[in-house]
């Protein structure tokens, strides 16, 4: 294809977006945009340097004085630079995860980190996860998807990814923290999270994951 063509998946935290735009990406051979791990990567900054998360105007002087990369790798997996630091594995942590929501309805970091999303899809095929991709950062994508699923199953997804890295889980602490981040996406008054009007809704509940790459790659292929 001579075009760079996108495709968007956004969805509220833990239904699967990322591990599925990840596997989609491998198979039609283009690259994984993972939008969250831009606005995680920010906070750590944040956190590192003890920026006031209260403070818009010191938050948007960070993002334009940062470097944020995030590389994905043929055989699959994701490298996020901050200012040339690795920190694929730190973006992650709990505190991390929790505090994303200053940096995200912060108007100025978004507009800053939107920017660099745009630039990124007009250079480069891509599959995009996040929140506000179908809405706001490419309106004009060729392919856009919302993914869902229950909130239990979504809290159990969460619990599992957890159990898997070998770690803890407090089952009623990771509902709680699920609920208010989706309370936070749905409320940020700047690229909230939303279903755009052409995107198709995907209600991966009883699904697999490999079953919702199947069906969102078919999608794409029968266009
Ligand atoms: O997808 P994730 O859980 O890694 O995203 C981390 C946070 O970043 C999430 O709480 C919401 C925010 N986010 C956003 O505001 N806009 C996006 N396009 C992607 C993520």
């Amino acid at each position: 294809m001579s075009m760079p063509f996108v495709v968007t998946i956004d969805g509220p935290a833990g239904a699967g977006k990322s591990t599925v735009a990840k596997l989609l990406a491998q198979k039609l051979g283009v690259a994984f945009l993972d939008t969250g791990a831009m606005y995680r990567a920010l906070t750590l900054k944040a956190l590192r340097l003890g920026t006031d998360l209260e403070d818009p105007a010191a938050l948007e002087s960070l993002a334009r004085a940062t470097v944020i990369d995030v590389l994905f790798e043929p055989g699959g997996s994701l490298r996020v630079l901050l200012d040339e630091q690795d920190v694929s594995v730190d973006i992650r942590s709990q505190e991390v995860t929790n505090k994303t929501f200053y940096i995200a309805r912060t108007p100025g970091v978004r507009e800053v980190l939107v920017d660099w999303q745009k630039r990124m899809g007009r250079k480069v095929s891509l599959v995009g996860d996040g929140r506000d991709l179908g809405t706001v950062v490419f309106p004009d994508a060729a392919f856009k998807f919302f993914l869902d699923a229950d909130f239990k199953v979504r809290c159990r997804r969460r619990a599992d990814e957890l159990r898997l890295k070998g770690l803890p889980v407090d089952e009623a602490g990771l509902e709680k923290d699920l609920m208010e981040r989706d309370q936070h996406d749905l409320t940020r008054k700047v690229g909230p999270l939303k279903k755009a009007d052409d995107a198709l809704y995907i209600d991966s509940t009883g699904m697999s994951i490999d079953e919702v790459v199947n069906f969102i790659a078919a999608r794409i292929d029968r266009q």
